[in-house]
């Protein structure tokens, strides 16, 4: 059962060579790792939405070598030209209108007439792309619905035995899903904050609004609609105690943070308490972020309590995962 491939010049061909025969394989990037396949492929798109049990209304995203390939299936626009030589290769999905005839299935767009498109900076996903010569469609590698997996082995966890091959290269750099703008319309609005912060993206394009200062009832990002990154324990959040039975996902110093029944943070086992960063580091915390829930996501605690994150930088992307985690 070992399906846990570490990635070297040889398992990164056979990736490619699964992808390009139709397989679906669990692949890293720079932000978590991804389930992917060939996006002109039906059946093994098929795949991908039985293998996550993901409703077949929420999109995928495209993975390509560069912007030459990106424009074969979106219609780049000069705002979208801009953004792409900024911030890619890198942790930015840009939404444009669909080019006709690009050979994308439609499920991987889910009918709508949009295409999300991400050209990723991790080298070896970059070399599976390259060797696989097709787009490749991939949502994060979890169970829908389950917070998003960083490691090979929590891809393995959520995904069970559906997958053969999780090509493994460590833990993903910065932990938290892309940044996702939406370039189809007259304002560029951010779906979904990542590291690519909104003050990033209005160096280059001022315009730019966050999508939930918008007030409508049909969002444009369906995966937006869905429970999203939900542990199985109850998630509370602004903690300034721990409960009992809980566990204590911290930031920064636990100087100030006791036990309700009385007693200090340090006193907690090792599997009730994690740190999201130590020093305060915001990118050191969202690198954590998801493989922390995991860690506490477990039977001995009852709920996870979590110490106030900073709102600002990826800060935001961090408060919006979490969010989401505590209404699940
Ligand atoms: O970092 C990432 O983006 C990772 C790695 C693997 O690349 N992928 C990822 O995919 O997070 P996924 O499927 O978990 O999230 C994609 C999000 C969903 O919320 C989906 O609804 C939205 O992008 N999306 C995809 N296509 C869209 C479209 N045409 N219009 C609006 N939203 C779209
Ligand atoms: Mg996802």
């Amino acid at each position: 059962m070992s399906r846990i491939i570490l990635a070297n010049p040889q398992s990164i061909t056979q990736a490619a060579n699964k992808i390009r025969g139709g397989d679906i394989v669990v692949l890293p990037t720079e932000t978590v790792y991804g389930l992917g396949a060939d996006a002109t492929n039906k059946l093994a798109v098929e795949k991908i939405f039985k293998a996550k049990n993901r409703p077949s209304k929420n999109p995928l995203i495209i993975h390509v070598e560069n912007l030459e390939s990106a424009n074969k299936y979106g219609e780049f626009t000069k705002q979208a030209k801009l953004l792409a030589d900024a911030f890619w290769p890198g942790p930015l999905t840009i939404i444009l209108n669909q080019k006709k005839g690009h050979g994308i299935c439609d499920l991987v767009t889910a009918g709508l007439s949009t295409i999300a498109i991400r050209c990723p900076s991790h080298p070896v996903m970059r070399d599976v792309i390259k060797q696989s010569y097709c787009p490749i469609a991939a949502p994060s590698a979890n169970n829908s619905g389950e917070p998003s997996a960083t490691t090979p082995h929590h891809a393995a966890q959520s995904l069970g035995d559906n997958i053969d091959m999780i090509l493994a290269a460590g833990a993903c750099d910065v932990g938290l899903e892309s940044t996702v703008i939406d370039l189809s319309g007259n304002t560029p609005v951010i779906l979904r904050p990542g590291s690519v912060t909104l003050n990033d993206i209005q160096e280059y394009l001022p315009e730019t609004i966050m999508g939930q200062d918008i007030k409508s009832n049909s969002p444009k990002s369906p995966g937006q609609m869905f429970k999203h990154y939900a542990p199985s324990l109850p998630v509370r959040l602004n903690a300034v105690d721990v409960k009992e039975g809980e566990a204590l996902l911290a930031f920064s110093s636990i100087k100030f943070m006791g036990l309700n029944k009385g007693g200090s943070v340090k006193d907690l086992p090792d599997y009730a308490f994690r740190n999201l960063s130590e020093n305060g580091d915001l990118e050191e915390a969202a690198h954590n972020l998801f493989m922390m829930l995991r860690d506490l996501d477990r039977p001995e605690n009852n709920g996870i309590a979590v110490m106030n994150i900073p709102h600002q930088g990826i800060g935001i992307a961090i408060n919006e995962r979490l969010s989401r985690a505590a209404k699940g």
